[in-house]
């Protein structure tokens, strides 16, 4: 069964033709960090206007590389929530407009359970930003295991950090939550205090790394102890994350020391923020009794968090998945296409009239119970 899958909730303009859920035949990804990078943050109208303009191209291209017709697919799935109102409904006309000239079923999906769904996607064989364009392997690849509900899910990406029991699809339950900016939202927060381009993720990991590079696993060198540890007084079922405490620590830390070594800064908060990751992941997993987390979002392209995350096999016996390729971590099309096949699957379809919406949760079954 061949789908398409269509991305526009946030910055990046994308589609994907995903087969039986699992191959990426196309994955098309036009990013605007360009036209946002100047603000040091995503704006709304620049953002829905950019949409318009690419969204047709992409469907072109994308459907070019898969060698398909629209009239060959069997769904069209589109990120319906939450996200930007006007980058949403640039993704959902086009939804509209296939499905009411083809009578292509459309299949509306929550962006978040898309990111948590896109580990079931075979790696693209071509994960190549520069290009933007990827073919995928007839591989099933998660650690080469099956992947059953439940499992919790997290997520952490430029406007969301939390922790979800994924009982089934469109039936997620949230644990935890930001009580204040997401993780990669304090990393590009975090940048501009540090002076580095936005969005910040990538750049404070290479400063970081740098420092790594220079202390050479001195065990001295590694202590975080100019920043602050994140909700170190947490109680045992508190799984709530919060940023904004370490942002201003650093704020405060570089202007009263101008001359302070920016790589090591960098250092100490991707390890604070880690700490506290993994953390939450230690205790949502002791707390549901779950050991396998999914995990998807912009900031899993971190490689030190990578690196966090499959040490807890060893350390703690959980297993952690997440997205092999890092242009799976990011906003994309296929990811969309892949929730869209297994809902498809279970018989849920949505008519021309369906609903978007910058909440998440609109459509799922299970409510938030924080
Ligand atoms: O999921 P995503 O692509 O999109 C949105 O949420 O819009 O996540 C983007 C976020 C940005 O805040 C970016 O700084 C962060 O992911 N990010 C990273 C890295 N790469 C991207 N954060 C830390 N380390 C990285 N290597």
């Amino acid at each position: 069964m061949i789908g398409l899958g269509i991305e526009s909730s946030c910055d990046e303009t994308s589609i994907g033709v995903v087969e039986d859920g699992r191959i990426i035949r196309s994955l098309k990804i036009y990013s605007q960090i360009d036209a946002h990078a100047v603000y040091k943050g995503v704006v709304p109208e620049i953002a829905s206007r950019a949409h318009l303009e690419k969204i047709n191209s992409i469907l072109e291209s994308a459907l070019l590389e898969a060698n398909i017709e629209l009239t060959e697919l069997s769904y069209v799935a589109v990120a319906s929530n939450p996200g930007l109102m006007g980058s949403l409904m640039i993704g959902a006309m086009l939804a509209r407009c296939i499905g009411l000239v083809h009578g292509t079923p459309i299949v509306p999906c929550d962006h978040l359970e898309a990111h948590i769904a896109a580990v079931r996607l075979n790696n693209p064989s071509k994960a190549d930003d520069s290009s933007k364009v990827s073919k995928g392997k007839d591989k099933l690849d998660i650690n080469g295991e099956e992947l059953n509900f439940p499992y919790l899910g997290l997520l952490l990406s430029g406007g969301n950090s939390s922790l979800y029991i994924h009982h089934g699809w469109k039936k997620l339950e949230k644990i935890g939550d930001t009580l204040d900016d997401a993780l990669g939202e304090a990393f590009d927060k975090a940048a501009s205090i540090l002076k580095l381009p936005y969005p910040g993720g990538p750049h404070v990991e290479a400063q970081a790394n740098q420092y790594l590079q220079r202390v050479q696993g001195n065990q001295k060198d590694l202590k975080v102890n100019l920043l602050p540890r994140l909700m170190a007084g947490a109680k045992a079922d508190d799984l709530s994350f919060s940023f904004s405490g370490l942002k201003t620590a650093l704020l405060y830390l570089v202007r009263d020391n101008p001359n302070l070594d920016t790589d090591r800064i960098a250092f100490e908060f991707q390890e604070s923020c880690f700490d506290h990751v993994i953390r939450n992941i230690k205790k949502a997993c002791k707390l549901t009794g779950i050991s396998t987390v999914v995990a998807g979002g912009g900031v899993l392209a971190n490689s030190t968090l990578r690196k966090k995350l499959d040490n807890l096999h060893e350390s703690d016996n959980l297993r952690i998945i997440y997205p092999q390729s890092k242009l799976l971590c990011t906003d994309n099309g296929a990811m969309i296409g892949c929730l869209g096949y297994h809902l498809y699957s279970e018989g849920y379809v949505e008519g021309l009239d369906f609903r978007v919406s910058p909440k998440r949760f609109i459509n799922n079954t299970m409510s938030e119970i924080k």
